[in-house]
């Protein structure tokens, strides 16, 4: 059996991301929610080591999770992630407050002391960035713990118990934004736990195509195509793994980029030999969304108008047993948090949708447990040209989470000029691979200006473009100015009805990338 490393989830936006990290090193690893873990479930799993990971409770609140009181007297090294540091500290005999002094985003920590998650990555008499996001904060450490680092906010930034290998850190280690997190989890599973590290994506490929077999049988399999990455790579491994007992069903709702559709329809029928089906639902869609401006009401709509629409062509073809979506996991964790633990809904994402259900179908999410970067990965496993895997990220609701406010078929056409001429000036740059993100938004707002001595009273627009390796955490791109200004003055002189382009300059949190 291979190394395993046991991650207990408090309910934190980010758990998922130390599963990847635990990938990234080459270790396999279980997310298992609070309240759900015992300590006998724990023996059974046979971890190497365990993270505990942060959630949104406060351990100063009764009733708030606690992990089993017995795994600290297993012998396993034990990792507290912000949350899990606390209740560590709280569960074994220590003390936590509530903070006046919150800290959320860039934060930096003060090395004090040297400590086995540390080596290769700080060094003591350096301070170093790191992400917090935390209001509670440590006030008495247990026995037998030390700090190794601090903050004004947080005087107990990284604590440390060498005997019993137990360690906590009020930041977060996980998330890209903590420049060498990595490598602490890294420490951690390798150094303190003992892991070798044999684990690849070639294994992973090998493990989803067995797992796929081993659920579908000899049944049928319906795969909704969007032409993006993710239902991409879905596609073209469950077809690895059962040939042609799986149809691909593209539902072209009008809402996709401009020339996007030929696109899918061209690329799936030159490079693969998958059925597929190809239904143009533009008048639906946009019937039904007329008037509708909620955010919410919209992304519920065109969810339940897609389970119509495919369901109706799924039945053309004789039905199936199954339902192949590309879920990744951060679809999974804004929607409803991953293991069932406590997370909270940020937006209600389009493809955890109720079809299943409807036509009593069982899903078949091979990439459910992966981040954007790792199903690439994956698709370069399958050998999926790079020009597709390559693809910014589109999101299912395509165009209408882009539109704030009501839409309209006039809207969707100015706005995909716009999308399509941002973009050709980003790869004109040689600045697309850069960025994980960009688009335009088109804004309900119409601003005067003066063309050719005219007055106009059209449309604004935005430009948005993020870096980031999971979409969890993003950071906006850093674009010359010369770059901002020649490409909305080409915007506004091409499209008629925009008169007026901003940059939107918010990181996420606290934004999120798409603006609905
Ligand atoms: P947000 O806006 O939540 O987006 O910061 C994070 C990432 O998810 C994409 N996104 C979606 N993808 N269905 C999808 O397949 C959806 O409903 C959806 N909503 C957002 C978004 O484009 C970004 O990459």
């Amino acid at each position: 059996m291979s190394e395993r490393i046991l991650i207990i989830d408090f309910g934190s936006q980010v758990t998922q991301l130390i599963a990847r990290r635990a990938r990234e090193a080459g270790v396999y690893s279980e997310i298992h929610p609070f309240n759900k873990v015992t300590v006998e479930t724990v023996k059974d799993f046979d971890p190497k080591g365990i993270i505990l990971s942060g959630g949104p409770a406060s351990v100063t609140e009764i009733d708030s999770p606690r992990a089993p009181q017995e795994i600290f007297d297993l012998g396993l090294p034990i990792l507290g992630i912000c949350y899990g540091q606390q209740t560590m500290c709280e569960q074994l005999g220590g003390k936590v407050e509530n903070s006046d002094h919150q800290e959320f985003g860039r934060a930096e920590i003060d090395i004090v002391e040297d400590c086995d998650l540390f080596h290769g990555a700080w060094n003591v008499g350096t301070q170093e960035v790191v992400w917090m996001s935390h209001g509670d904060k440590v006030g008495k450490l247990p026995e037998g713990f030390r700090i190794v680092a601090k903050t004004g906010g947080a005087p107990y930034a990284a604590i440390a118990n060498d005997e019993k290998r137990f360690y906590g850190v009020q930041f977060h280690p996980e998330v890209a934004h903590t420049p060498h997190g990595a490598q602490l989890i890294n420490n951690f599973i390798h150094g303190v736990c003992g892991c070798k590290g044999d684990w690849t994506m070639a294994a992973y490929k090998q493990q989803a195509i067995e797992a796929i077999r081993r659920q579908v049988g000899d049944k049928k399999v319906i795969c909704g195509l969007s032409g993006g990455v993710d239902s991409s790579v879905a596609a073209v491994l469950i077809h690895e793994a059962i040939g042609d007992q799986l149809t691909c069903i593209f539902v072209d709702h009008g809402l996709l980029r401009l020339n996007e559709a030929e696109q899918v329809v061209d690329l799936f029928s030159k490079h693969y030999n998958i059925p597929l089906v190809h239904r143009n639902a533009e008048d639906l869609f946009l019937g039904k969304l007329e008037g509708q401006s909620e955010p919410e009401t919209k992304r519920k709509i065109i969810g339940g108008l897609f389970i119509d629409v495919f369901e109706e062509e799924a039945n053309k073809i004789g039905g199936a047993d199954f339902l192949a979506q590309g879920t990744l996991y951060p679809d999974v964790i804004e929607s409803v948090s991953f293991t069932g633990g406590p997370s909270q809904t940020i937006k209600s994402h389009h493809n955890v949708g109720g079809l299943p259900e409807r036509m009593n179908m069982d899903l078949v999410e091979p990439l459910r447990e992966l981040f954007k970067d790792e199903v690439r990965a994956l698709g370069r496993e399958l050998g999926i040209p790079e020009s597709l895997l390559g693809r910014h990220p589109f999101p299912g609701p395509g165009l209408a989470i882009r539109i704030p406010g009501d839409l309209t078929k006039e809207k969707c056409d100015i706005l995909r000029k716009a999308d399509a001429i941002y973009l050709d000036e980003i790869r004109k740059a040689g600045l697309y691979d850069e960025i994980w993100q960009a688009f335009m938004v088109l804004l309900p707002v119409k601003t005067v200006g003066v063309m050719g001595d005219a007055r106009t009273y059209e449309y604004v627009a935005a430009m948005r473009a993020v870096t980031s390796t999971d979409g969890m955490t993003a950071d906006v791109y850093p674009f010359e100015p010369a770059f901002l200004t020649a490409t909305a003055t080409r915007i506004v002189n091409e499209v008629r009805g925009i008169n007026r382009v901003c940059y939107d300059y918010t990181s996420k949190p606290p934004g999120t990338i798409e603006w609905e």
